[in-house]
């Protein structure tokens, strides 16, 4: 007999031979002639209902149990499926002891509950759905660079730089009993990444479109909803940038081709969600593909705040920070759909932010993407390509030294360039309305958490 996937069978593969099925148990009902079970091996939400004589019924055909089915793929007479199995043999591969397996035949679990239960949960529809679409959003990323002429570069886990220079970095030392005593391993102090942001500029140096995807690190104090220690980060950096626009482009058409690919490719998955998650959540990512995402910059988002009749918690004034509340408000006022904002102070900016140089006030060219439901999505700038102001910026923050590579790249075939980094829980919770990021992440790792 031929093995099978289920999404394969549900699709037709193999109609009439004689298949193997192979998956864990999702429902099981014994009736006087025959045994009905739903099995579900992660291919697909849907499971693949199989259908053998009460002769087959056994004990140890619980919910959560693994099985192994032999038998004829058929037609289904019943209309809410297109196949059955008509089983010959269904053979038990590993019992589940169904009072104390967690989970409950017919019953919807909270992510709040299955959030408890980090190894188990994936065995949940809601939660394998959430994990099939996390890995078609990563392929559907990065065929969007693929297919816009970027180079994929692997940037380290471990480097001895602080690019956004927060403050919020994880210390990397060796542990054993090789290394009792106090050690240095690298001799330079070495952190996990905040950001493969410097190493992209380093490449785009040389291959003018470049991007990475992995995991970043952040030591967050915040219980919040919308960060973790451990997050993924979709980096991109562009050489012969003209300006911001040339860096919204490639943030909008990310976000739009990714979506595009998602809806289309995991339909039932985000479906799944969009039902039953936050019903009536499909309607607003509709809206957000629907027209191109408008643009204000930091000061006409301050007017915009100073104007409203709202009550904000921290201040508005130009040059102070934008507070949840603060974009949660202005993504609202722009008509629920995703906004960039632009020309930040440049004291909010990090050293690498290019000066906007003879505004009336200082500002420079960077640019947030705030989307509903979540805030900040994306942050990125062109960088100070511009070797005197760079190293006077260096200099007043005394980083001029640690960073003598980084000037080098301004002295040898410098170019106007610049690039972005978008979380990618964050994206997820966007386009699914989930709304702790806890639960778009197979493994969260958050203060005071770091569970298996
Ligand atoms: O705005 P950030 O800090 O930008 C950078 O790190 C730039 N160096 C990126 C670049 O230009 N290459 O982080 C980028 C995005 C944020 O907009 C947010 O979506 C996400 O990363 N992010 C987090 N996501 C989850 N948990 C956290 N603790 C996050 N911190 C940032
Ligand atoms: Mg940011």
């Amino acid at each position: 007999s031929t093995k099978l996937r289920v999404s394969e069978a549900l699709a037709g593969a193999e109609l009439g031979k004689n298949v193997r099925v192979q998956g864990w148990v999702r429902s099981v009902r014994p009736q006087k002639k025959n045994i009905f079970l739903h099995v579900n091996d992660g291919s697909s939400l849907q499971s693949l209902q199989v259908v053998g004589g009460a002769e087959l019924s056994d004990p140890l055909l619980t919910f959560g149990s693994a099985v192994e089915v032999t038998g004829t793929l058929r037609k289904s007479p019943h209309p809410q499926q297109p196949v059955e199995l008509g089983a010959d043999q269904i053979h038990v591969v590993g019992e589940c002891n169904s009072v104390d397996f967690p989970f409950k035949i017919k019953e919807r679990h909270s992510l709040e509950y299955i959030r408890q239960l980090p190894h188990l949960r994936c065995r949940t529809n809601v939660f394998s759905s959430l994990l099939r679409v996390r890995s078609e959003a990563t392929t559907a990323v990065h065929s969007y660079f693929k297919s816009n002429g970027f180079l994929q570069i692997h940037t380290p886990t471990i480097t001895s730089n602080d690019c956004e220079g927060a403050g919020e970095l994880f210390q990397v030392e060796p542990s054993g009993p090789d290394f009792e005593e106090e050690v240095n391993f690298f001799s330079v102090p070495a952190f996990l990444t905040v950001s493969g942001q410097l190493h992209l500029e380093v490449m785009s140096g040389s291959f003018s479109r470049v991007y990475t995807f992995g995991p970043t690190f952040r030591a967050e104090n915040s219980q919040s909803r919308r960060h973790l220690a451990e997050f993924f980060m979709v980096e991109a950096e562009i050489s012969f940038t003209q300006s911001l626009e040339d860096l919204t482009k490639v943030m909008e058409g990310m976000f739009r081709s990714t979506t595009e690919h998602v809806l289309a490719h995991c339909a039932d998955d985000v479906g799944l969600f969009h039902k039953h998650v936050t019903p009536g959540h499909r309607d607003r990512v509709d809206a957000m593909l629907k027209q191109s995402f408008p643009v204000i910059t930091y000061s006409e988002a301050i007017d915009i705040l100073n104007r409203s009749s709202e009550n904000f918690t921290f201040p508005t004034d130009w040059g102070c920070d934008l507070k949840t509340e603060h974009e949660k408000y202005l993504v609202k006022h722009c008509g629920d759909v995703p906004v960039f904002i632009t020309d930040y102070p440049y004291d909010l900016k990090p050293f690498y932010a290019r000066d906007n140089q003879d505004q009336p006030k200082h500002t420079a060219a960077a640019v947030d993407l705030l989307v509903p439901g979540v805030g900040e999505l994306c942050g990125g700038s062109l960088r100070e390509e511009r070797l005197s102001l760079l190293k006077a910026r260096l200099e007043d923050v005394g980083l001029e030294e640690i960073y003598s590579w980084y000037l080098d790249l301004r002295r040898f075939g410098s170019v106007p360039h610049g690039g972005f980094g978008m979380g990618f829980e964050r994206y997820l919770q966007c386009i699914l309305g989930v709304n702790n990021i806890k639960d778009v992440i197979p493994f969260p790792r958050f203060s005071h958490s770091c569970l298996l």
